[in-house]
């Protein structure tokens, strides 16, 4: 067998498919905007996101899964229009926010999915995806990505599929099915003719950091889903067996920063 004979987005669709992650619904990501209204934007991500960034001649930035703004606002001041496209209004009302707080006016939002037609959202210089792409289809997504797109286009994706939490899913009974890698990523942007580059972005896990144990399990539960006793005490013991360990909250999450140009020079 040769790579080209292998069909990665299928192989996308049936690891996503067997993936253990509990599904999240539009409400569910704005009860999480509502605990994050006046709360700053994620400044040591987007920064190393941004600072990944070409920005060379692009005046226009489309944000797929936007959230509050981390990548659009923060480069905004550098462009002449950013559009925010995410399922949630909760999260497009913070994106709003954030935009009037830095006083620009040059931020609009789109309430719209990934799974949404698509033929009313703007083409843009760049189009990019921050940690919103674990999508049913990635095939789709990227097509979808790649048209709205006259120069460039950026995803961070997980490495590994998971959030630095497979110590926690291992506690949990559930370390077998991850989420899909970035790779079959880069494998499907290859096989769609484009040519990726990729770099990495490390930052202290999801489940790091955590005040109480009530908080932790509060924090084990959005990632995983609803916990059966056994589990919440697992969870207890874990986090009373070492202190330094439970700090860390199982590990570090490790993004891959794929980028690839959407012009002919890219391709
Ligand atoms: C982890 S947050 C990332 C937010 C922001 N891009 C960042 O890096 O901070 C994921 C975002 O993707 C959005 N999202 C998830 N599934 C989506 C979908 N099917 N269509 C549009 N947005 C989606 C959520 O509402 C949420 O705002």
């Amino acid at each position: 067998m040769l790579i080209h004979d292998v069909d990665f987005a299928q192989m996308y669709r049936d690891h996503m498919r067997q993936s253990d992650r509990a599904a999240k619904t539009a409400s569910s990501w704005d009860a999480r905007a509502k605990e994050l209204k006046g709360k700053p934007l994620q400044s040591e991500y987007a920064s190393q996101f941004v600072a990944h960034m070409d920005l060379t001649d692009a005046h226009t930035l489309l944000d797929v899964g936007c959230g509050t703004g981390t990548i659009g606002i923060t480069v905004a001041p550098h462009l002449q229009q950013v559009y925010g496209l995410d399922y949630s209004a909760e999260m497009l009302a913070r994106m709003q926010e954030h935009a009037v707080e830095a006083g620009l006016t040059t931020v609009a939002t789109l309430n719209k999915s990934w799974y949404d037609d698509w033929s009313d959202v703007p083409v843009c210089d760049i189009v990019v995806a921050s940690r919103s792409s674990l999508v049913a289809d990635m095939q789709d997504a990227l097509q979808k990505m790649t048209s709205k797109a006259t120069k460039r286009c950026y995803m961070t994706h997980l490495v590994d599929g998971h959030f630095g939490d497979a110590a926690i899913a291992d506690v949990l009974g559930k370390q077998k099915r991850g989420l899909p890698d970035y790779i079959y990523i880069v494998n499907i942007l290859f096989s769609m003719g484009f040519h990726p580059r990729i770099d990495y972005l490390c930052f202290p896990g999801r489940l790091a950091g955590t005040k109480s144990v009530e908080e932790f399990i509060g924090k084990v539960e959005w990632t995983f889903g609803e916990l059966t006793t056994q589990q919440v005490n697992a969870l207890q013991e874990w986090y009373a067996e070492d202190d330094e360990r439970a700090q860390q909250g199982g590990g570090d999450t490790r993004w891959a920063m794929i980028s690839w140009d959407v012009d002919k020079v890219g391709r």
